[in-house]
């Protein structure tokens, strides 16, 4: 086996993994998750649910990852615990299950920048949006999405990953802070602001069963827990870097960015009377075109801001895309010396077949959405956090403090980990496993619903 691939520079680190940290789960649903739930009331208790669950969990995968130097499922065996591979492969499974329908949704936002520059996803929103997001366009640019998917990961780490995300995530923030420029001279964009950012403490209070358990689940799932794919990142990091530094700068990247989005999508709401509201998957698709179409300049405007809006959801979904592959090819390649090019190509093939039912039904999308989030990213958050925080202890404090600036911290992080991490991510288990199995409306969750 030849010499395992490192990132060049500490940054290439930090930007892939901030380009997969920052993907759909923050241009797109976080405005309007925060906007839905109380606004800035919402916001402080994701703050919190970043910095106290997310960050620590994060730096449960980094040190898990350096110090074992190999992939997600092998990492455990390399640790001398191989019975916790089991961990490992949960989390790596729940990677591919994801980026089957993910890659669905990532081939819509390709037919929205297309559909930008011809108009045609604005002339009539409901319909263009009908048209792409099930059946056989919709399995085509899914497609198509993999295969760039699979491209870049096919390069390698330097070559591939590094490289595209140094040019992808400084584009992310740079775009978005233009088109948060442009949304501020809008007409709504002070009530966009008021409604994004407004503490309303009595509907986060009168929702807080739902949301509280919410907000921390899209904490985990916006920093890219569980499934892996933190831990293979940081398998390709040297010794000298300082995690928790490194960890602190991506989750606070990823938290901007998100606000960044709010920025940018509410005052353009606003400012055309669309309704916020709800944002399911489709509700998005919709009302965004809908407000790009209403905007002044007959058209011209609206479509070129499509454009820059959809692209910059477009390489933010590519650059959580790649690390979701990666999760996988790195186990076959580390474990099985297989080549990396054949290797993502076929995981690419399983990956393409596997998400062609949520291409022709979104209603398979929300089902296999449904059991990623809410089954197996927590099961594997909290199995993660267990061998962390029980089992590794001793060198989990040895190596998050090689390299670091903070070590004095090592034991604090490692307290906070075993004991208010575990329990809010057994609660959050624990509920969700309710609501999957027990609650009438949502029971039975377990059999897709095409097949109900
Ligand atoms: N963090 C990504 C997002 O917010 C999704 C993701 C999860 C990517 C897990 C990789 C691993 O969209």
């Amino acid at each position: 086996m030849g010499e395992r691939e490192t990132w060049t520079t500490r940054i290439g680190f930090v930007l892939a993994a901030i380009g997969s940290a920052v993907g759909l789960g923050n241009v797109w649903r976080f405005p309007f998750q925060t906007s839905a739930n109380g606004g800035a009331a919402f916001l402080i208790v994701y703050l919190f649910a970043v910095l106290v669950i997310g960050l620590p969990a994060l730096l449960a995968e980094f040190v898990v990852g350096r110090r074992a130097n190999t992939s997600a499922i092998g990492a455990f065996r390399a640790l001398g615990r191989p019975a916790w591979w089991v961990v490992g492969a949960t989390g790596v499974f729940a990677a591919f299950w994801t980026l089957s329908y993910y890659s669905v949704i990532g081939g819509w936002v390709a037919r929205y920048v297309a559909g930008s520059a011809t108009g045609t996803a604005l002339a009539a929103p409901e319909a263009y949006f009908g048209a792409v997001s099930a059946g056989l366009p919709a399995v085509g640019a899914h497609a198509v999405f993999v295969l760039i998917t699979v491209g870049i990961v096919a390069l390698g780490i330097e070559d591939g990953i590094e490289l595209a995300t140094t040019v992808m995530v400084p584009s992310i923030v740079a775009l978005l802070i233009g088109l948060a420029a442009f949304a501020a001279t809008l007409p709504g964009a002070s009530e966009g602001y008021a409604f994004f950012l407004t503490p309303d403490f009595g509907t986060l209070a009168a929702n807080a069963v739902t949301v509280l358990p919410d907000a921390f689940g899209q904490a985990l799932f916006s920093l890219s827990l569980g499934f892996g794919v933190m831990i293979t990142y940081a398998s390709y990091l040297g010794a000298d870097d300082s995690l928790p530094v490194d960890g602190l700068t991506i989750a606070v990247a990823n938290t901007f960015v998100g606000v960044l989005a709010g920025l940018v999508v509410l005052p353009l709401l606003f400012a055309q009377g669309v309704p916020a509201g709800e944002g399911g998957p489709g509700a998005v698709f919709v009302a965004i075109p809908t407000a790009l179409a209403a905007l002044p300049g007959g058209g011209l405007l609206g479509r070129i801001v499509g454009i820059v809006f959809f692209g910059v959801v477009f390489i933010a979904a590519l650059s959580s895309a790649i690390s979701l592959l990666e999760a996988a090819v790195a186990y076959l390649v580390d474990s099985y010396d297989l080549e990396r090019a054949p290797t993502a190509v076929g995981l690419g093939a399983v990956v393409f077949a596997l998400g062609v039912p949520s291409a022709l039904d979104t209603a398979w999308l929300d089902w296999f959405d449904g059991i990623a989030v809410t089954l197996l990213l927590p099961v594997a958050v909290l199995s993660l956090v267990t061998f962390v925080g029980w089992v590794l202890g001793r060198d989990a404090i040895a190596e998050f403090r090689t390299g670091s600036g903070v070590a004095a911290l090592a034991p604090a992080w490692l307290w906070v980990l075993r004991t208010v991490v575990l329990l809010v991510v057994v609660v959050v288990v624990a509920l969700n496993l309710h609501d999957l199995f027990l609650t009438p409306e949502t029971g039975y969750y377990v059999v897709p619903e095409p097949l109900r």
